[in-house]
């Protein structure tokens, strides 16, 4: 079949990833989507079982920090765009073990833009690079403030630090060479399918197992959510409609502070599981804070809203009352990545804290 576009995603059995291939394929079946993933514990096919057998999809077990996969990915399927989600992007990991940080999300990103400048040479008409970032980049704010695209970068942690090392090499890579680029940088998601080591779907997992919630430090620090699903339609829209060479934010103009939105998750599962309602507030267990501990992010996603007309969905509460739902009626999902490695990681990260 002759395709209109042949795009890759990266890191697209994760999180997000997961929701953007579903997006591309579904919505744009002219297009050929390879995923190329590596499978790391945030890799998860199940996924994307609704989409394995579309005629426009396919799925590469790619490591993107080995160049010779990824150029070799290139030669095969001479895309037209990259969007690239494959990182390491859990905080306190990045704090405990730095390095794949370095790996996947400095060095895999150079491959790819490496691999990207050589199969597009210098015919760039119709190509994109598409590098989805982060709001950490920006650093931590006060109780003030918000982050625009002009905000300086001042990333805090390793992640965040692996990140904007990330984005100066793709806006290093359109200034020197040429190669068009476009970088958002998001704010907190939240949604089906994300890993339970994130604070979300770690609060509803631990309420229904009746096991102590960690809340770092007080609770006091804040972050700005969005709905996964927002998200990919932001990217959709960024992807197609954005300008070469230009930042776009993304957040969802709903800040929480952790405390506050954990008592929330405590009413509507508590609701959903039975109990009565926030009895499982006493879980709630507070614990050494994260070391290095952002106090608080906020994104202004105006330039987002007036220039491509995207917006947030409205309704916080509706949204995330459908997110416990899923967690709790997709048990084996959740099961299965509580089980085996991600045991021992939860011991050696919360023991002792
Ligand atoms: P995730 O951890 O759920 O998924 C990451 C995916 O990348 C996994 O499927 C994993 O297998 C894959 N991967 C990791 N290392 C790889 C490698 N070396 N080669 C190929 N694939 C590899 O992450 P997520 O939360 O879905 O985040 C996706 C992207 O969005 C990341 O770049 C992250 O920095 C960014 N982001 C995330 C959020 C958020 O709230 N989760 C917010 C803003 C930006
Ligand atoms: O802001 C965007 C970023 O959001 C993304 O770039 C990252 O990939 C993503 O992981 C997320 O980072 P955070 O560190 O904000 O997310 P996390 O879910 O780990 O934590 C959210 C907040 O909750 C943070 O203030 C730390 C706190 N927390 C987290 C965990 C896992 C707790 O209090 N207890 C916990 O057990």
């Amino acid at each position: 079949m002759n395709y209109r576009k042949k795009i890759l995603i990266t890191g697209g059995a994760g999180f997000i990833g997961s929701h953007v291939v579903r997006r591309f394929v579904n919505n744009h079946p002219d297009y050929l989507i390879v995923n190329a993933d590596k499978l790391t514990y945030a890799g998860n096919l199940e996924n994307l079982k609704d989409v394995e057998s579309k005629n426009n999809y396919l799925f590469s077990k790619t490591d993107i920090v080995s160049k010779e996969s990824v150029t070799g990915l290139f030669n095969k399927h001479e895309f037209d765009g990259v969007i690239h989600l494959a990182a390491e992007s859990h905080v306190d990991r990045s704090i405990s073990s730095p390095d794949e940080f370095v790996f996947t999300n400095i060095v895999g990103t150079v491959n790819l833009l490496n691999a990207a400048l050589h199969s597009w040479k210098d015919a760039f008409e119709d190509k994109l690079f598409y590098h989805i970032s982060t709001d950490e980049v920006y650093g931590s704010l006060g109780s003030e403030g918000t982050f625009t695209e002009e905000t300086p970068y001042d990333p805090k942690s390793p992640y965040s630090a692996s990140k904007a090392s990330s984005d100066h090499m793709v806006r290093a890579y359109n200034h020197t060479f040429g190669i068009p680029v476009i970088i958002s940088n998001c704010s907190n998601n939240y949604g089906p399918n994300q890993f339970p080591e994130k604070l979300i779907p770690l609060v509803i997992s631990n309420i229904k197992n009746n096991k102590p919630i960690p809340v770092y430090g007080r609770g006091e620090n804040v972050r700005d959510w969005l709905c996964v699903k927002d998200h990919a339609l932001a990217i959709d829209l960024i992807y197609h409609r954005g300008r070469s060479g230009e930042t776009y934010n993304i957040g969802g103009n709903n800040e929480w502070k952790n405390i506050d939105l954990i008592r929330l998750l405590c009413r509507i599962t508590d609701k959903k599981l039975g109990r009565s309602p926030g009895s499982s507030e006493k879980l709630i267990s507070f614990v050494k804070d994260r070391p290095g501990h952002d106090l608080r992010y906020s994104i202004d996603s105006s330039k987002l809203q007036k220039e491509l007309g995207w917006e947030p969905a409205p309704d916080f509460e509706a949204l995330l009352e459908n997110t416990v739902d899923w967690y709790l009626s997709n048990s084996s999902w959740l099961e299965n990545v509580l089980s085996g490695d991600y045991e021992k990681y939860y011991d050696s990260m919360y023991s002792g804290r």
